[in-house]
């Protein structure tokens, strides 16, 4: 029997509460199967660094290097909260997991699942991928600020785009286009960000020739945030920057349904390093200790954590109760266990 060695992180805010859920949908996704995932939790977030003053330490990077999966809830705390001013958790913890563990893409399905209540009147059938890039991108901390506090200050973010970073995430997002509906969307600013975006549309063109069956198509991505709303099923695989990735990732979670259903995975396709999945969101501090918290976009992560590590059998049974479930909502409030006991119920079925 095999065994998958799996840090859980639940971090902060909802966190805990989603992920609580999640583990619970993976016991029973692969209780009947022969794989035993072993877990060790690690305490890290804004709780940690309040209570120790450690946002990441060496020895906590090195334990977490050595498994063979991570399933992360959420970090952060209140936004503006003085006693985290030096922290930066975002930086110091989500981030500097992304980098070190090389998780050059960032895989982040949208689907339109029957039955949930997204705001569109006339959605069609939104079912795409954004390969997100994870490891550049205004992102890496290539900044700096002089005079500061002084009319005169100066604050720059520089956004670093390497040939071999671009051409990696490139190729994923080709290699996934191929398995899918082959069709392919670069969302940029090149008409504006001449230098980055002449690159990444440079190396997507070169890695279209080896791919003709990839239809390929270019937004800026001020006008790929309309199409989100007005025509989403047009979309099949879209690959962008770092930042660019992360704002159309919030708006796809919202026109699916919400982001409580949107899922991710922090990939490192060469398998140096362990892939990390985390939903979308963040640790929504003002619905914390609630349990008014939608586990979907966790449980869902699960699917792509099992799917990643070859179990797909099991990632399709998640998949299928969430599908389900989604389905069968009304109006009758859940709280988040609630959620995740009923979407266990269904893999367990
Ligand atoms: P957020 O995603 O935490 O919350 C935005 C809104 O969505 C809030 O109204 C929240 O209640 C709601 N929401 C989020 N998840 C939900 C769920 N599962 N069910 C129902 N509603 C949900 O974004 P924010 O408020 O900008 O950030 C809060 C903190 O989280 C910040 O510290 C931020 O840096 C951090 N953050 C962390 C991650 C991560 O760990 N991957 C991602 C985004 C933000
Ligand atoms: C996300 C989050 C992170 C990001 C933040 C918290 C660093 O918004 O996972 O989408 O910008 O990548
Ligand atoms: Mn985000």
């Amino acid at each position: 029997s095999r065994v998958v060695k799996l840090a859980v992180i639940p971090g902060d805010g909802i966190g805990p509460e989603v992920v609580a859920e999640a583990e619970k949908v993976l016991e029973a996704a692969t209780a009947a199967s022969d794989v035993t995932f072993e877990k060790t939790p690690f305490s890290l977030g804004a709780g940690r660094f309040l209570d120790t003053g450690d946002t990441l330490i060496d020895d906590d990077l090195a334990a977490i290097a050595q498994h063979d999966a991570i399933l992360l809830g959420a970090v952060g705390g209140v936004p503006g909260d003085p006693r985290l001013k030096d922290a930066n958790i975002e930086r110091g913890l989500l981030l500097k997991l992304r980098f070190e563990l090389d998780h050059y893409v960032n895989l982040r399905p949208s689907k339109l699942y029957p039955g949930a209540a997204g705001p569109l009147a006339d959605p069609g059938d939104i079912d795409f991928v954004v390969v997100r890039e994870g490891t550049e991108g205004p992102y890496v901390g290539n900044g700096g600020a002089i005079r500061r506090g002084t009319p005169q200050e100066v604050a720059n973010e520089t956004s670093v785009n390497t040939a071999f970073g671009v051409e990696r995430v490139v190729r994923y997002a080709f290699a996934l286009a191929e398995r899918r509906r082959r069709k392919l969307t670069l969302v940029h600013k090149t008409n504006v960000l001449v230098h980055a975006g002449g690159m990444w549309k440079r190396i997507v063109d070169a890695v279209a020739s080896e791919h003709p069956g990839v239809d390929v198509d270019y937004l800026h991505v001020d006008a790929a945030t309309i199409f989100l709303v007005t025509n989403p099923s047009r979309f099949d695989v879209i690959v962008t920057d770092n930042l660019f990735g992360d704002i159309l990732t919030d708006l796809a979670g919202a026109v699916t349904g919400g982001i409580g259903l949107a899922a991710s995975g922090n990939i490192n396709p060469d398998g140096a390093f362990p892939s990390m999945f985390e939903p979308v969101h963040g640790s929504a501090p003002d619905i914390a200790g609630t349990q008014k918290a939608d586990p979907t976009a966790a449980i869902l992560s699960v699917a792509l954590l099992l799917d990643h590590l070859g179990l797909g059998d099991e990632a399709a049974r998640v998949t299928r109760a969430v599908e389900d479930d989604i389905a069968a909502r009304d109006a009758t409030p859940r709280t988040t266990a609630q959620i995740g006991d009923a979407i266990a119920g269904r893999v367990r079925a």
